[in-house]
C-alpha cells in the first residue's frame, strides 16, 4: 500500500552505483529467511534453536550487506523494524470488514456460558436430543484490538480499532512487535487481515515500570495502558523499548475462496492456519463442546489467572463452525455467534489499619485506607482508596473493621464495604484534617462539592510536585528527564519552590542531587532551554489550572490569540470559546484573578519561556444560524467531524436523524436510511460540494 511504502521511499537513500550482485541478492534471502525462522522460534514458539550471539552475528552480516547494497533494503526486512521517521499525527483508516464488540456476560456462575448456549441453540433450532455445539473457548485478553493487514504476504497496514468503523494507522509501531511476522510464507492468501489483541506480558510491563522509575519517567497504571500509551506513539523509536505482544484471535477481510483465498471451515481450524503462517495464537484456547465444558474452562482459566504471563479479564466463547456463524449472523454491532464472560472483579476482605490522608495535584484531599496486606487477583493490596468523607460515611467504616476491598483491572484498589461485626473498642468516626497533612495550609470543602481541598496551591509540596511533573509532561512543555525521581529531590530539598524556579537551576543545583550525573544534569538543563521555546496551548495545559485540559487548551489558543487576552477575559467572554461552560470559565477567571498566578505567569516570561501569538480567531459570519444539519455517509476528501466543525462555525446545528424539521442532509458515500428518509420528507440533499458552495454562501 502506498502510505507504508511511501515511508520507507522518503527513508530510502538514493540508487547506489554498483548493482548487486546475484549471489548477494540470493544471500541476502538466505539470511532473512534464517532470521526470520530463529525469531519465530524465539518470540513466538518461546523455544529458540540457537543462542542470542549466533543470531545477532547473521542479523549483523544482513545489516552490512544491506549498508553496501542498499538496493536490496526491503521494508520487510528484520532489519527494518524501526521506521526512524516521527509522524505528524495517525491517519485514520476506514476497516474494510468493521471491527465488532462482544456481548458481556459478568459473573462466576454458570449462568453465563449456560445462557449463551440455550440461545444459540434456540436460532439454530436445535433441540433437547440434538449434540452439543462445538465452540472455541479463549481468554479474553486484555489489550487493545489491532487489525494487521498483508497484501501479497507483506504487512502494509496496522490499525487500531477506533470505532469499529474508522480506526488509526500505527503501523510504524507495530512493526516493532517481533512477534508479527512483516511477512508471511507463499502459501498465504494475497489479501489477508489478521485481528488480534496488541498487549504486555506481566513481566515485561513490571520491569518497563522499573525502568521509567529509574529514569524518572511516567510509570503506567496497568499493562493495558502501557501497551495503548506504546500503540499510540508518533515515534516508533520508542514503541521499540515498550516489549509488546500479540494473540491472533480472528480474521477480517481475506482473499475469497472463489480467488483463491483459504477455505476456513472452522473457527479453531483458521486460528490453526494463523498459527502456521507465523501468528501467536493463545496456548489456553480450546474446543469445547456444549455448555457444561464452556462453564468448566471458565472455572479453569479462572484458576490458571493469576499464574498466567499476561492479564486477562475473562473468557470468549466462539461458535466453531463458520457455516453456523453465518447462520446466527449478527445483532446491531455484535454477533450472535461469539459471546465474552468476564470475571467479577476480585475481592477480598481484610482490616482496615487505619486512614491515611493524600494530597494531590490540584489540591484534593484523598482518604486511603492502610490495610493488612492481602492478594487480591494475585496482587498484594496494603491500600485502597476510600474516595473522600462521604463515601466513607455511607459505608460506615471505622479503623480496624474488617472491610471488602476490590481490585477491578484498571482502577487503584478501593474499598467497597464493611463487613459487619462487633466493634470491641470504641473507634471515634474519621474526620477531614482541618489543615493539610503536607502544607498546614486551611483545608475547604466548597458548596455542593463531596471534595475537601488544600487551599495552599503552588505552596503546599504536594500539589507542586505535582504541579511540576504536569508542567514538565510531554503534553505540556516537554521537559525530558523530569521525572518524579527528579521532582521530588527538587521539591523536598527546597530547591524549586515555584514553576519559575526550574529556569533558574544551575548545572551544579542539579549535579549535586543522589543519582545525578553531570551529564544527565546537563541533559535536564537543555531539555529545560529546549521547552521555552513552546506554544501558547501547551503553556497554558501545563500551568495546571483546573478543567482546563488539552482540548479546552487548544480551544482557548485558537480562540484568543494571545494569553493576555486571555487572562483579561471575562467569564463571560470565556464562555465564548467553544465547549468552555460556566464551571470552566469561572476556573480560568479565579486562576488569573490570583495575583500569586499572574506573578508565576510574568516570571516564566522573564525566564524565556516564549511562544508565537496568534490574532484572535475570526468568528466566521453565521450564515446558517438557524439551520439544522443532518451528515449521512462518508464524503469524499473531509472527515465527518471536520465538516460539522465547519457547519457548527457558520452557526448551523448538526443533528444525527432527519426530520421534517431539517434544513439540508449532506450525503456521502454509501449514505443509508437518513437519505432516503430526507428523500421521502423532500428535504434537500446536498454532497459535499453542495455543502462547500453553501459554507460560501452560494444559493443551492
Ligand atoms: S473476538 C466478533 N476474541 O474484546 C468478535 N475479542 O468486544 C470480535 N478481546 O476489544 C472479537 N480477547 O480486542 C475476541 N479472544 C478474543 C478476545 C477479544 C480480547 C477484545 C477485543 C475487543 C473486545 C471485543
Amino acid at each position: 500500500m502506498s502510505e507504508t511504502l511511501d515511508l520507507f521511499g522518503s527513508e530510502m537513500p538514493e540508487k547506489p552505483a554498483p548493482a548487486a550482485p546475484k549471489t548477494v541478492v540470493a544471500k541476502v534471502q538466505a539470511l532473512r529467511a534464517q532470521l526470520q525462522q530463529w525469531a519465530h522460534e524465539y518470540y513466538v514458539l518461546d523455544a529458540p534453536t540457537v543462542p542470542d550471539g549466533e543470531y545477532d552475528r547473521v542479523f549483523q552480516q544482513l545489516q552490512a550487506l544491506e549498508g553496501a547494497y542498499p538496493e536490496l533494503v526491503t521494508p520487510d526486512s528484520p532489519t527494518q523494524r524501526v521506521i526512524g521517521a516521527v509522524l505528524d499525527g495517525l491517519t485514520p483508516v476506514r476497516h474494510v470488514v468493521p471491527m465488532l464488540s462482544i456481548r458481556t456476560e459478568t459473573d462466576n456462575e454458570a449462568s453465563g456460558a449456560e445462557a449463551f448456549d440455550a440461545r444459540v441453540r434456540r436460532e439454530l433450532e436445535l433441540d433437547d436430543s440434538a449434540a452439543p455445539v462445538e465452540y472455541v473457548a479463549e481468554p479474553k485478553f486484555d489489550g487493545l484490538a489491532m487489525s494487521l493487514r498483508y497484501e501479497h504476504g507483506k504487512l502494509v497496514h496496522a490499525v487500531t480499532r477506533g470505532d469499529g468503523e474508522v480506526g488509526e494507522d500505527v503501523t510504524h509501531n507495530i512493526r516493532t512487535i517481533r512477534q508479527i511476522p512483516l511477512s508471511l510464507p507463499a502459501d498465504a492468501p494475497p489479501v489477508l487481515e489478521v485481528r488480534g489483541e496488541v498487549y504486555m506480558r506481566r513481566a515485561d510491563f513490571a520491569q518497563l515500570n522499573e525502568r521509567q522509575e529509574a529514569a524518572g519517567g511516567k510509570l503506567f497504571a496497568n499493562p493495558r495502558n502501557a501497551a495503548a500509551g506504546s500503540v499510540r506513539q508518533l515515534d516508533s523509536n520508542i514503541a521499540m523499548q515498550r516489549p509488546l505482544s500479540f494473540f491472533a484471535y480472528g480474521v477480517g477481510e481475506v482473499t475469497p475462496v472463489e480467488q483463491g483465498g483459504p477455505d476456513f471451515v472452522t473457527h479453531y481450524g483458521m486460528l490453526m492456519q494463523l498459527k502456521a503462517w507465523g501468528f501467536p495464537v493463545a496456548p489456553q484456547v480450546r474446543i469445547a463442546h456444549g455448555a457444561a465444558e464452556l462453564v468448566q474452562f471458565h472455572e479453569f482459566m479462572g484458576q490458571e489467572r493469576p499464574q498466567l504471563p499476561y492479564e486477562m479479564d475473562g473468557v470468549v466463547y466462539k461458535v466453531n463452525s463458520l457455516a453456523l456463524q453465518r447462520q446466527l449472523g449478527f445483532v446491531t454491532r455484535e454477533p450472535r455467534w461469539a459471546v465474552a464472560h468476564k470475571y467479577p472483579a476480585e475481592e477480598m476482605p481484610t482490616v482496615m489499619e487505619g486512614i491515611d490522608v493524600q494530597v494531590g495535584r490540584t489540591g484534593k484531599l484523598t482518604p486511603v485506607a492502610r490495610l493488612a496486606p492481602v492478594s487480591v487477583g494475585g496482587v498484594t493490596v496494603t491500600n485502597a482508596t476510600l474516595h473522600n468523607l462521604f463515601e466513607i460515611r455511607k459505608k460506615g467504616v471505622r479503623v480496624g473493621d474488617t472491610v471488602v476491598v476490590r481490585r477491578a483491572g484498571d482502577v487503584i484498589p478501593e474499598v467497597v464495604r464493611r463487613v459487619p461485626g462487633e466493634r470491641t473498642a470504641y473507634v471515634p468516626n474519621f474526620r477531614m484534617p482541618a489543615t493539610c497533612p503536607i502544607c498546614g495550609s486551611e483545608v475547604v470543602r466548597e458548596k455542593g462539592e463531596a471534595n475537601h481541598r488544600c487551599t495552599g496551591g503552588l505552596f503546599c509540596a504536594a500539589q507542586r510536585k505535582e504541579a511540576l511533573l504536569h508542567f514538565a509532561a510531554r503534553r505540556a512543555m516537554d521537559i525530558e528527564g523530569l521525572g518524579d525521581k527528579l521532582v521530588d529531590q527538587l521539591v523536598d530539598g527546597n530547591v524549586v519552590r515555584s514553576l519559575p524556579d526550574l529556569y533558574r537551576l544551575r548545572l551544579d543545583d542539579l549535579a549535586s542531587l543522589d543519582r545525578m550525573a553531570e551529564k544527565s544534569a546537563q541533559n535536564v538543563l537543555d531539555a529545560l532551554e529546549k521547552s521555552k521555546s513552546t506554544t501558547l496551548n501547551r503553556f497554558l495545559f501545563g500551568l495546571g489550572i483546573r478543567h482546563v485540559g488539552e482540548a479546552t487548551a487548544k480551544d482557548l489558543a485558537r480562540h484568543f490569540g494571545t494569553l493576555d487576552a486571555i487572562m483579561a477575559a471575562s467569564v463571560e467572554q470565556l464562555l465564548e470559546v467553544r465547549d468552555v461552560g460556566p464551571v470552566v470559565a469561572e476556573s480560568i477567571h479565579t486562576f488569573f484573578a490570583q495575583p500569586h498566578n499572574r506573578e508565576v505567569v510574568q516570571q516564566l516570561r522573564e525566564c524565556g519561556v516564549h511562544w508565537e501569538e496568534g490574532a484572535p480567531a475570526e468568528k466566521a459570519p453565521q450564515i446558517l444560524a438557524g439551520k439544522t444539519v443532518v451528515l449521512t455517509g462518508t464524503l469524499p476528501t473531509m472527515g465527518r467531524d471536520e465538516a460539522k466543525e465547519l457547519l457548527e462555525a457558520a452557526g448551523a446545528k448538526v443533528s444525527g436523524s432527519v426530520s421534517k424539521k431539517t434544513s439540508y442532509v449532506v450525503a456521502g458515500a454509501e449514505a443509508g436510511s437518513k437519505l432516503t428518509k430526507a428523500q421521502e420528507l423532500g428535504v434537500p440533499v446536498l454532497d459535499e460540494a453542495g455543502m462547500l458552495a453553501l459554507l460560501r454562501g452560494e444559493d443551492v
